[in-house]
C-alpha cells in the first residue's frame, strides 16, 4: 500500500465516523432540553391523527418511563399498553358506549364530544399497576405495607409525568384521564390484559391543534422553603 493509499483510507474512515456522530448528534437534538419540556408539558385535548413522529419513536418514550422511572425498592410495578390507530379508536367507542349507559341524559352531549375529541387523536397509553408484584413487594416488607401501596402510586405518577414530557419533546400533545375502573373488563376483554394488570389511567395523544389555555399559578415562593 502506498503511503497515498494509506492516507485516503484513513480520510475515508474518518469521514465516515465523523458522519455516524453527526447521525448521532442529530438523534440526540431531536427533542427540546429537559427544563424547557417540562414548563411545555400541558393538557392538551385538541388532538389530531396528522402527527409527524414515528410509532417506534412512540415506543421508545414509553420505554423510557417504564424503563428509567425510580420505584420504591425498585420494584418496578408499572405497566403499559400502547394503542396505535384503530386500537386507539376501539378504546374510545368502548369508553364512550360504556358511559352513554352511565352518565345522566343531560351530560351525555358533552361527554360525547370528549370522546370523540379523544377518539380523533392518533393514539392512546394505558397506564397499569401490577398487583401481583406490589403484593409480592408488600410480602417482602411488610411493616411498610400501607406506605408501599402509595408509593407505588407514586411512581406511577413519575412514569407518567416521564412518558408526558416525552411527547411533548417530541411535538405531541397529549392528556391524562381516568375511566378506570368503568373501563377496566372491556379494556381486558378487548386487548387481553393479564388479570393482574390493574388500569390506573389512561393518556390519550396527538398533533396539537390548539395552544393550551392560560394557566394559573400559585405564588412559587410561598410553595417552597428555602434554608441556606
Ligand atoms: C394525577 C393527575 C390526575 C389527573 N386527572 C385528570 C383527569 O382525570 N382528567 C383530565 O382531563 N385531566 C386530569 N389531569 C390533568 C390536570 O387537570 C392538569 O394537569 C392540571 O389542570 C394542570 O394543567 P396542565 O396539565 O395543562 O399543566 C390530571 C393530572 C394529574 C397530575
Amino acid at each position: 500500500m502506498t503511503l497515498n493509499s494509506f492516507l485516503t483510507s484513513v480520510l475515508k474512515i474518518l469521514a465516515v465516523a465523523f458522519a455516524i456522530m453527526m447521525v448521532k448528534i442529530n438523534v440526540n437534538t431531536d427533542s427540546k432540553d429537559f427544563i424547557t419540556t417540562v414548563m411545555d408539558r400541558r393538557s392538551i385535548y385538541s388532538i389530531s391523527k396528522d402527527i409527524q413522529v414515528s410509532d417506534t419513536k412512540i415506543q421508545e418514550i414509553v420505554e423510557l418511563g417504564i424503563k428509567y422511572a425510580p420505584s420504591p425498592y425498585n420494584s418496578q410495578t408499572i405497566r403499559a399498553i400502547i394503542l396505535f390507530k384503530e386500537h386507539h379508536e376501539k378504546f374510545w367507542a368502548i369508553t364512550t358506549e360504556i358511559l352513554r349507559a352511565k352518565v345522566p341524559p343531560e351530560r351525555l352531549a358533552s361527554t360525547e364530544a370528549k370522546m370523540k375529541a379523544f377518539g380523533q387523536g392518533y393514539g392512546t397509553i394505558l397506564f397499569f399497576e401490577d398487583t401481583a408484584a406490589i403484593k409480592e413487594l408488600q410480602e417482602k416488607y411488610n411493616n411498610y405495607a400501607d406506605e408501599l401501596l402509595i408509593h407505588t402510586q407514586h411512581s406511577a405518577g413519575i412514569v407518567q409525568f416521564i412518558v408526558w414530557a416525552g411527547l411533548e419533546s417530541v411535538g405531541l400533545g397529549a392528556s391524562l384521564q381516568h375511566y378506570n375502573p368503568l373501563v377496566d373488563k372491556a379494556v381486558q376483554k378487548e386487548w387481553n390484559v393479564p388479570t393482574n394488570w390493574k388500569l390506573i389511567a389512561q393518556m390519550p395523544f396527538g398533533q396539537p391543534l390548539q395552544p393550551p389555555t392560560k394557566k394559573e399559578f400559585q405564588p412559587v415562593n410561598e410553595r417552597i422553603k428555602v434554608f441556606n
